[in-house]
């Protein structure tokens, strides 16, 4: 498989101290990748490097279509305590604003933006849910419509960041199956603090404590996290046996 996007040596320092180290790393257009690491370790800044929107050291080499606007070619769900929910704005026209990179200020939708606005919508269930007032939805609901914002303009490479947080299991489960069904067209990368959850959902590992490892499987035991130096909440072998392996 090609690659899509590679990081060269890539360092971030933010006025508080270096947030990621001298970071290398591929992405492939087949990808699937589960982003883990501890609470300030750099999950997100390393989502953002990718997305161009904090200032870098080093190189990263975004391939094919990637070379023009970035922003039209990856889908982003950010992590939700970041996104402004008294903004008052219906669910209809947050997923829409996902199109805003390929429009300029002055042009309106298309209708066939606005059916696949409504398809996406009825794809996650909350069609019904169309023009109320994104304040007004739950956690899962609203995680279910910035899925949808973050597909519309049809990215290459789908990034989410902690997207099971604030949602009901119910979700939880739904968001993986849709996952792995549009992982057969896109790569998609997923920082989630649930080691154990994931496991089962992605196919590869990348470890992120300001330097990042890629672990090549979809598994990982508690001697390889140490490894790598990423401390994180450790696997009980009771929760290791309710691990599937065997989804890829
Ligand atoms: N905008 C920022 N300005 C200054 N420091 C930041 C900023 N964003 C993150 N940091 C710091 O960088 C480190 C990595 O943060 P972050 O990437 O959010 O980690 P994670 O997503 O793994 O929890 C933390 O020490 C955090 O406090
Ligand atoms: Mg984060």
């Amino acid at each position: 498989m090609s690659k899509l996007i590679e990081l060269k040596s890539v360092s971030v320092d933010y006025e508080s101290g270096r947030a990621l180290d001298n970071v290398s790393l591929s992405i492939y257009r087949d990808d699937f990748i589960g982003v883990i690491g501890p609470n300030g370790g750099g999950k997100t800044t390393l989502i953002k490097t990718i997305l161009g929107s904090v200032d870098y050291s080093g190189e990263i080499e975004y391939f094919e279509e990637f070379s023009n606007n970035k922003s039209k070619f990856i889908g982003y769900l950010p992590q939700i305590n970041n996104f402004d929910r008294t903004f008052p704005i219906s669910v209809k026209d947050v997923v829409l604003s996902g199109m805003m990179s390929r429009k300029t200020i002055f042009s309106q939708y298309s209708k066939s933006d606005k059916s696949r606005a409504d398809e996406l919508l009825s794809m996650v269930g909350v069609e019904a849910l169309s023009n109320k007032a994104i304040g007004e939805l739950s956690g899962g609901e609203l995680q279910r419509v910035l899925l949808c914002r973050a597909l519309i303009s049809d990215p290459k490479l789908l990034i989410l960041d902690e997207p099971a947080n604030f949602v009901d299991n119910k979700f939880e489960k739904e968001l993986y199956a849709i996952l792995r069904t549009l992982n057969k067209k896109i790569a998609i990368i997923m920082v989630s603090h649930d080691v154990v959850m994931i496991t089962s959902v992605v196919k590869n590992i990348v470890c992120v404590n300001k330097n990042v490892h890629r672990h090549r499987s979809n598994s990982i035991s508690n001697e390889q996290l140490k490894r790598y130096n990423c401390p994180i909440q450790s696997m009980s072998s009771a929760d290791m046996s309710l691990i599937t392996m065997d989804k890829y």
